[in-house]
Order: structure tokens, then sequence, then C-alpha cells
């Protein structure tokens, strides 16, 4: 369909966002919402998305060859998520498809929750307090919930983006931890010196790491960067976080691990087939499970809208997207 000059764009905003974001888009397009936030099949979404020009998604949302063949109106996909492995980007860009996600604005929300959820998992906080809940403290005693320290020790970082950069800051003038990372491509020194991090091999970071958190992007190579046989290279009093993606640790070994006593304790933000959980992590108390919410703070999450919206607007209005992708 040829959008007439004086016609508005039609888009479609696939899942609920902030009633304020709609109100930003309507002057601008003719929107269509999903404020109950329908969970929608691929036939669906298709289905949804005909006559439309513009889809305002998030992580959960598949654009592939199929859904893009299937839409022949549509010009760009703006994911309020810095991650996107829901879209299929050779796909998008092979049809002139343009997508756009949300870097920088969620980048220091994010390392914090990295290092809460760090520190949650070596204190044993989720542990002790389900102990609490259940009625079980009668007494002090001295090994009671001990578990690592986080100041003085090693962190190691698996994937040195923005995120990772903004937590070995944290860990290094924060906590006063000796930072180590491990990079496809290793940061300049000036960078290396401003984060307080020395690059090393994989088996080293597995290695040296009293903790590891996993910052990596997801992609076919990083499926189960982190699987059996790196945990095993782990120190037994080693914590993992994960607050990359799903799929990027093997869950199934990890909980086996866990139970074996492999890893002392993980943090996980992401899992594999999210939002179903392997059942054996749920059963494991040595670790700390939270449903993806790492970028969940109230301005963070305004901030992605509204970039994921700008990118709709600047797009499909003015030729040009805030924070492409292709
Ligand atoms: C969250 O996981 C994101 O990619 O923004």
């Amino acid at each position: 369909m040829a959008i007439d000059a004086f016609m508005k764009p039609s888009i479609l905003v696939a899942r609920a966002v902030f009633p304020q974001i709609l109100t930003l888009l309507e002057p601008h397009f003719e929107v269509t919402s999903n404020q109950d936030d329908t969970l929608w099949t691929p036939a669906q979404l298709i289905d949804k998305l005909q006559g439309k020009q513009g889809v305002f998604t998030t992580g959960s949302e598949r654009i592939d060859a199929a859904l893009l063949a299937a839409c022949p109106d549509l010009k760009i996909c703006a994911n309020m998520a810095v991650g996107y492995n829901n879209f299929d980007l050779q796909a998008m860009t092979a049809a002139g498809i343009k997508a756009t996600n949300t870097p920088d604005v969620l980048t220091e929300t994010t390392a914090d929750f990295g290092f809460a959820l760090l520190m949650a998992t070596a204190r044993r906080m989720a542990e002790s307090e389900r102990f609490l809940r259940a009625g079980l403290w009668n007494r002090w005693r001295y090994d009671m919930f001990a578990g690592s320290d986080i100041h003085g020790s090693t962190l190691g970082i698996l994937g040195m983006g923005r995120i990772g950069q903004a937590i070995a800051k944290r860990g290094a003038h924060g906590f006063g931890m000796k930072v180590i990372y491990h990079n496809r491509s290793r940061l300049d020194v000036a960078t290396e010196l401003n984060c307080g991090a020395t690059w090393v091999s994989k088996p080293d970071l597995l290695q040296q790491a009293d903790h590891l958190i996993l910052v990596l992007p997801y992609s076919a190579e990083a499926r189960h960067a982190i699987g059996a046989a790196e945990l095993a290279q782990m120190k037994p009093s080693a914590t993992l976080v994960n607050i990359a993606r799903g799929g990027i640790v093997d869950d199934a070994a990890l909980a086996a691990a866990l139970k074996q006593g492999v890893i002392a304790a993980a943090g996980l933000d992401v899992f594999e087939g999210e939002p179903a959980v392997h059942p054996d992590l749920l059963t494991v108390p040595n670790v700390v499970l939270t449903p993806h919410i790492a970028s969940a703070t109230m301005p963070t999450r305004l901030a992605m809208a509204q970039l994921a919206a700008d990118n709709l607007i600047g797009f499909l209005k003015h030729g040009k997207a805030v924070t492409p992708l292709n």
C-alpha cells in the first residue's frame, strides 16, 4: 500500500506499553495497540500486521523471513530491548526492513542489577530469606548462610560491551575487585584502564574468576558458551550470574553442577525457553531466579519505550531511525 503524503502511517504496538507512549505515537500514526497484552501466535501477529508500516516489538516477538514475506507493507521493526535475538537481522536487511533496538538507555540500570544479582547469589540472600519465611530461624550459628565475599575478589566478565564495562567499573572502583574479562575483541588500553579490567583467555577467565557474570549478546556461536565442560573449569567456590540471554548457559548442565557442588551458586535472570524455567533449577537451593528484569526500573523502561517510539517516528516520518541496527 503506498502511503499518501497526507495519510498517517499505520503502526502496531505488539505488547502493552506505558499509556504516555501511545499518546506520543498517536499524533504521528494510526496506532493499533495491544494494551490487554494478549500473547499472539505468529499467525495472529501476521494478521495484526496487515497494512502496518511499522511495529513496536519487545524481545518476545519473532520477526523472520516468513513473517516479512506475509507482511508486505512493513518497513520498520522497533524493538524495546537492547538485545535483538528475536530479529532475523539478515532476513530483515535482505528484505529492506529497518531494525532498531534500545542501546545505552539501559546500561547503568542493567549493570546495577547484575551487581544486585551477584551479591544476592554470593551472599545467599534468597536461600536465607526462604529459610526465615519458613519459620526455621531459631538461633544464630557461626556458619549459617556463610557465602563468599564480593570485595577484594576476582570478578570475571564474559562479553565486554557497554553493560560489561559498566559492571567492570562497579567491581573495580566500587568494590576493589580484580576484574578480568574475555571478549572476542579486546578493548583499547585506555578503555581497559577506565574499567579497571584486564583481558584474559576464556579458560583463564573460567579458572580465575571467583564470580563470573555473563553479558554477551546471544548468537548461534554463543549458545551453551557455558556448559558442563566450562562449569568444570570454574572454582568450586565460584558463583555464576547470567543477565545476558537464555541459551548462553546450558541450564540442565548448570542445575546438575549446582547439585553436585561443581560451583557454589548461580544467579539467573534469563533462561533457555523462558518464561519456562528448567524444572531442575527450581529444586536446587543455591540459585537465585528472577524473571528477566535486569532493565526493569520505571525510568529506564520508560526511556526504552520512548527510544523505540522515537525510532518509529524518526524513520517513518523523517526517514532516519535514531538507533538503527541495519
Ligand atoms: C533485555 O533483555 C534487553 O535486551 O533489553
